[in-house]
């Protein structure tokens, strides 16, 4: 994506360090940029908590997470290198004077990205740490963590904390979704391909799903969990950017601004889902007991730490509709759970039927053509066409056919680049077009409290659905009724 014009970031300032976001995908996704070579403008990489490290064993704790998490890739170069970078503050971010230790350590008047890799609720506190010694200057860019607020108004109370030291142009907010590979490649697919801008719209299309399914189940972090849900934890985020690059106009340039500017049209043109229509538009599920991967896995009630008469859900399915002239009568089903029977999440963009059917020996309807766009695991393309049979074959017989564009396939012996890499990437060069801006973030939850709101004045339980499914039978109902079925 075109920069902006701004310098390269010369240091990396890492605030929860010590953290879970930073042991297991941040210090890794540094340590691959290195071995790349992309951090050559990075002189210093400063390592910000609470645990009372020194230099070296905070480099030496650096060492021990890519050990952990990434031991095949650790190369001897790159690692010295990449740690030489390192250096540590302790710091407790409700102590201002601490943040001065930051400065110190800080060229003055260098270009730096601050990471707040910690929970949102301190990122008041890191912002007024960081003004008190003048660090929220114009060489300043801050990345922030989701999850921003758990509705619209915490959103804006957390946005404000930031912006009151920071301009928007400096504020880099992560949707990790937005960094990987397939989920960019929707831009390229959509817009490098007149096969497809030409038929993008409700005149071929006749509906898309969105199926983001996970295996995992909480993963011991019920107590965050909890208080979130899948509504919030993937559909307000996620699952929205996902369907703004499938449904946004063409953006006239990849420029940060006009890509968001046209995702920003798509989430303000969502048809609210309200108390009026959440029943016949949402399904919430949440999973019991159940059979996977050959085991029996206990149910979200029964997790460790879980209270046993919580209603939160752990899938969602919703029918989403948007108000523009494109998308005018074209249904985007999405759905996404936890303790599904596998990890997949996939794009299938359903054309239309052809208006008549010559082929009538073959088929009684003829399919429609279906694109669908694998986005994890097994990432590629794959389109459905109707083909004659061949041979000599009294009448001119035709049956499904598959063009697969598996990208394994084709891009060998390229590694996956992890969505943090890219990100990360991104924000040292100052590109702020994957990242979000306040007002899709403000769509977003503006769309999800409507939801959110009819489901807690509804007082219905969320539907049970076995572990190891795809979700309750409510779910296939209300695609059902609309007679389409979801992808399986
Ligand atoms: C995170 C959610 O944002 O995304 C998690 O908080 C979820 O609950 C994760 O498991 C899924 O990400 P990915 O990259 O594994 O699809």
């Amino acid at each position: 994506m075109p920069e902006q014009n701004l310098k390269n970031a010369e240091n990396i300032v890492l605030l929860g360090a010590g953290g879970d976001l930073s042991r297991r995908k941040l210090f890794a996704a540094l340590y691959q940029l290195e071995r790349e070579n992309q951090l050559a403008t990075v002189n210093k990489i400063i390592g910000v908590a609470r645990n009372d490290f020194d230099k070296e064993q905070f480099q030496q704790f650096v060492i021990d997470c890519l050990n952990e998490f990434i031991p095949k890739d650790i190369e001897e170069k790159p690692l010295t290198r990449f740690i030489s970078r390192f250096d540590y503050a302790k710091v407790d971010f409700s102590d201002k004077k601490a943040f001065k230790k930051i400065k110190d350590l800080i060229p003055s008047k260098s270009e730096t990205l601050y990471y707040l890799a910690t929970p949102p609720s301190v990122y008041g506190l890191i912002c007024e740490g960081l003004n008190a010694h003048g660090l929220d200057n114009e060489y300043a860019r801050v990345i922030m963590e989701k999850p921003i607020g758990h509705d619209l108004a915490s959103s804006k109370v957390i946005n404000d904390q930031v912006n009151e030291y920071f301009e928007e142009s400096q504020i880099y907010r992560i949707d990790h979704y937005l960094g990987k590979e397939t989920v960019l490649n929707l831009l390229a697919l959509r817009f490098a391909n007149s096969l497809f801008s030409t038929n993008w719209d409700h005149n071929c299309i006749d509906h898309v799903q969105i199926t983001v399914a996970e295996s995992v189940g909480i993963e011991g972090r019920w107590g965050f969990y909890d208080g979130v849900g899948q509504m919030r934890d993937m559909v307000q985020n996620h699952l929205l950017q996902i369907l703004s690059l499938l449904a946004m106009e063409p953006p006239t340039d990849l420029s940060s601004e006009n890509i968001r500017d046209e995702k920003l049209k798509v989430l303000k043109a969502l048809r609210p889902i309200d108390r009026t229509n959440i029943h016949e538009k949402t399904v919430r599920g949440q999973y019991a007991k159940g059979h996977l991967n050959g085991g029996v896995v206990p149910g979200y009630l029964e997790e460790e730490g879980a209270n046993k008469k919580s209603t939160t859900e752990t899938f969602v399915a919703i029918k989403a509709e948007i108000d523009n002239w494109r998308w005018a009568g074209v249904p985007f089903y999405m759905r996404t759970g936890k303790r599904m029977p596998c990890k997949h999440s996939e794009v299938v963009i359903q054309f239309k039927h052809q208006p008549h059917n010559i082929f009538g020996h073959s088929f009684s309807q003829l399919p429609a053509n279906k694109l669908t766009i694998r986005l994890q695991p097994d990432e590629g393309v794959e389109l459905t066409v109707m083909n004659k049979v061949p041979g000599m074959t009294k009448n001119l017989e035709i049956s499904e056919t598959k063009l697969d564009l598996s990208f394994s396939d084709v891009h060998d012996n390229e590694r996956v680049i992890d969505a943090y890499e890219r990100l990360v990437l991104s924000a040292i060069h100052g590109s702020q077009a994957l990242f979000i801006r306040r007002d899709e973030i403000e769509a977003a939850w503006t769309w999800a409290d409507g939801v959110l709101d009819a489901w807690e004045a509804s007082n219905e339980p969320p539907k049970s659905y076995s572990a190891g499914s795809w979700g309750p039978v409510s779910s296939i109902a209300l695609i059902a009724r609309d007679d389409r079925s979801w992808e399986e």
